[in-house]
């Protein structure tokens, strides 16, 4: 493994990030282009219909690249096993940044319709390019809006995408870190999770979502029935982060 993977702050895109660290919460980009560009790469080099090489070449991008903050390739991993667990046919995801965690959901589950939530509109766009390079495009969409946003988007879920009592069977949470236990619990009081559905958080470590694990623990095996899966954060091996799997028990 190379010297720049392993210690990631040795590369410009990081320490470009890291003072585009403002702009990621009022945005959702980094600032400087880089999720654009990413789009444009993956155009220019994947092959269209073809899932995994659009897959490969995003991680390709934020390896040799830009580093971008999509779950990647480690954690993409859990997030598929999670997926396949669940075998659903109706997901919720909220934060699409460039749709790649979304994309890798469509194809742990072939069959499922996934519904992406993002607050930035120029994401919403950008990964529609990518779905629509990947051949997903009928069975992925984005929302653009917030689960905390007064009932608007909640409300669009439900009238025009149909999200009633028990049709929820998986929900990947990759947004804003401390609005993850205020929105999971949103989509609670609709009823919209089945029992046995499956919650999975990324990032509960770093940046760190400690409010929503403390919870996770208060309600295990009442609740809830949580996995913690100690990881590494996106496009690196140096700092740890943790994903948490949690299955409804109703
Ligand atoms: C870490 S990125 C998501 C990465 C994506 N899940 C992936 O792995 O490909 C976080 C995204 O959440 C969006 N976001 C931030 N706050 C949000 C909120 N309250 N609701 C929905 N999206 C939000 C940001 O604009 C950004 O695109």
């Amino acid at each position: 493994m190379s010297l720049k993977r392993r210690l990631p702050f040795l590369r410009w895109s990081v320490l470009r990030m890291a003072t585009g660290a403002r702009n990621i919460t009022t945005t959702g980009q980094i600032g400087d282009g880089r999720e654009a560009a990413a789009v444009d790469y993956v155009l220019a080099h994947a092959r269209a219909g073809d899932v995994d090489d659009v897959l490969a070449r995003i991680d390709e991008f934020a390896y040799s690249k830009s580093l971008l903050i999509n779950v990647g390739d480690e954690k993409g991993a859990l997030l598929d096993a999670a997926v396949r667990r669940a075998d659903p046919a109706r997901v919720l995801e909220l934060g699409t940044y460039c749709g790649y965690s979304a994309l890798r959901i469509a194809r742990a589950a072939p069959a499922a319709r996934v519904y992406s939530v993002e607050l930035a509109e120029a994401n919403a766009a950008n990964a529609r390019r990518i779905w629509e390079h990947a051949g997903v495009a009928d069975r992925v969409t984005c929302v653009v809006g917030t689960i905390g946003d007064g009932g608007r988007t909640l409300d669009a879920l439900a009238t025009q995408h149909g999200f009633t009592a028990g049709t929820l069977d998986f929900m990947f949470l990759d947004h804003d870190k401390d609005a993850y236990l205020a929105d999971l619990r949103s989509v609670l009081d609709r009823g919209w999770l089945r029992r046995g559905a499956i919650v999975v958080a990324d990032n509960v470590k770093v940046p760190g979502a400690p409010r929503y694990r403390e919870y996770m623990h208060a309600e295990q095996g009442s609740r809830w029935d949580t996995v913690e899966h100690k990881t590494h954060v996106e496009y690196q091996s140096l700092v740890t982060d943790l994903v948490l799997e949690s299955e409804f028990l109703g």
